[in-house]
């Protein structure tokens, strides 16, 4: 593999850079006032359908912090409208027919990306063509099981009951939907890495709603067949990100991604016992961290930091999406300590000096 242009690509093929990469999920969202002012004049829906505006929500927090990697605005649902999933936003997703019969199942339609979801494509063009060089473009998709459960569920749940118990009364209905949303979200990554995605990820939101022997039985065939397909047509490296799966990260692990997602639960130390000594780990501070002082915000940073030390690189991250109500100040903060603490560390490690 060639090596890559970024750091942040870098650091995914399993090379330690000079600091550590920096991005925020959500970074392109609520807390920043120039998002809040755009959405005043558009709907969540119609800024994710327009390119230019697509685009220019993903530079926005370009524009203010020195993030290593810009993430797409998107969404996960997005490409499940042309499958034929009718929704709005309030503001989480909202299902006005969810799938709860076969027949509708069975109705759902693969996705095309180049028709149906021409305007994601799009986007990502008009934001590599004004992004530096130097900045990596990440898009993403939703793994099969977190769109099962919007699904079928409807919306948001804390526990998404309809969705569980569907796999359980509707098995082989169920499973044929996983799989249709495996194949349908392999082509979508690969379609957006084809129009200048530098990056893939994969949100698996509510997998850490499921015990080890379904998410084995059901859940990660599908998702290794994504990875492995995307890898392959793309030449482009997927992080999986199984949100609140500690209990699974053994069995992720067989998913060859190139990066996981660690959520805040677990040390990312702990993590990468159970991911083993050659993967790549992004995450993972407490998004609520950053309501602290300025003084134990660097504390939890700092932790972070030396915890990625025991993978074989690190990207940082926060453990889930920054919160609506945080300070941009905070984020600004945030992003120079981890270039200027991680490049401290990995210095003092490469001479053999302790810590
Ligand atoms: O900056 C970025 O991270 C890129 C854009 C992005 C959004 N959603 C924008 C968004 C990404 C990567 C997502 C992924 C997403 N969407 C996930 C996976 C990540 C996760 O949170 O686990 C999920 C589960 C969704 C579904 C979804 N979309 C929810 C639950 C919500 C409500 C969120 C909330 O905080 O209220 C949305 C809406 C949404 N997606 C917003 C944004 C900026 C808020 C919309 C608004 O402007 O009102």
């Amino acid at each position: 593999m060639p090596e890559g242009r970024t750091l942040f690509e870098r650091t995914l093929q399993g090379v330690r850079g000079k600091h550590a990469p920096v991005w925020i999920m959500r970074q392109a969202g609520r807390y920043l006032p120039e998002y809040r002012a755009l959405r005043e004049k558009v709907d969540f829906l119609t800024a994710t359908k327009t390119p230019e505006l697509a685009a220019e929500i993903t530079l926005q927090p370009m524009k203010r912090f020195d993030l290593d990697a810009a993430i797409l605005f998107s969404d996960i649902m997005t490409p499940l409208e042309p499958m034929g999933l009718a929704m709005d936003f309030a503001p989480g997703p909202v299902i006005e027919d969810p799938v709860r019969s076969p027949k509708q199942a069975e109705a759902l339609r693969p996705l095309d990306p180049e028709e149906g979801t021409p305007f994601v494509l799009d986007a990502i063009r008009a934001v590599r063509s004004e992004l530096p060089e130097d900045r990596a473009l990440i898009a993403f998709a939703g793994a099969p099981f977190t769109l099962f459960c919007y699904m079928v569920q409807g919306s948001g749940s804390k526990d998404f009951m309809e969705a569980r118990s569907f796999l359980r009364y509707e098995t082989d209905v169920a499973d044929r939907l996983l799989s249709l949303l495996g194949t349908s979200m392999a082509r979508y990554l690969t379609a957006q890495a084809e129009a200048g995605a530098d990056a893939l990820m994969l949100f698996d939101s509510w997998v850490g709603l499921l015990d080890e022997g379904t998410y084995r039985r059901h859940v990660l065939p599908v998702v290794k067949e994504i990875v492995a397909r995307v890898q392959a047509d793309s030449g482009k490296p997927v992080i999986y990100f199984p949100n609140g799966g500690s209990n699974l990260l053994h069995a992720a692990s067989e998913v060859h991604a190139d990066a996981w997602g660690v959520d805040w639960t677990l040390p990312l130390s702990q993590a990468t016992e159970r991911l083993g000594p050659s993967a790549v780990v992004q995450g993972n501070l407490d998004p609520s961290v950053l309501f602290a002082s300025r003084e134990e915000l660097g504390t939890g940073i700092d932790s972070v930091l030396s915890e990625g030390l025991a993978a074989k690189s690190h990207i940082f991250n926060l453990g889930h999406g920054i919160h609506r109500t945080t300070d941009p100040d905070q984020v600004a903060f945030l992003i120079d300590r981890v270039h200027a603490s991680s490049e401290r560390l990995y210095a003092s490690e490469l001479s053999g000096v302790d810590q």
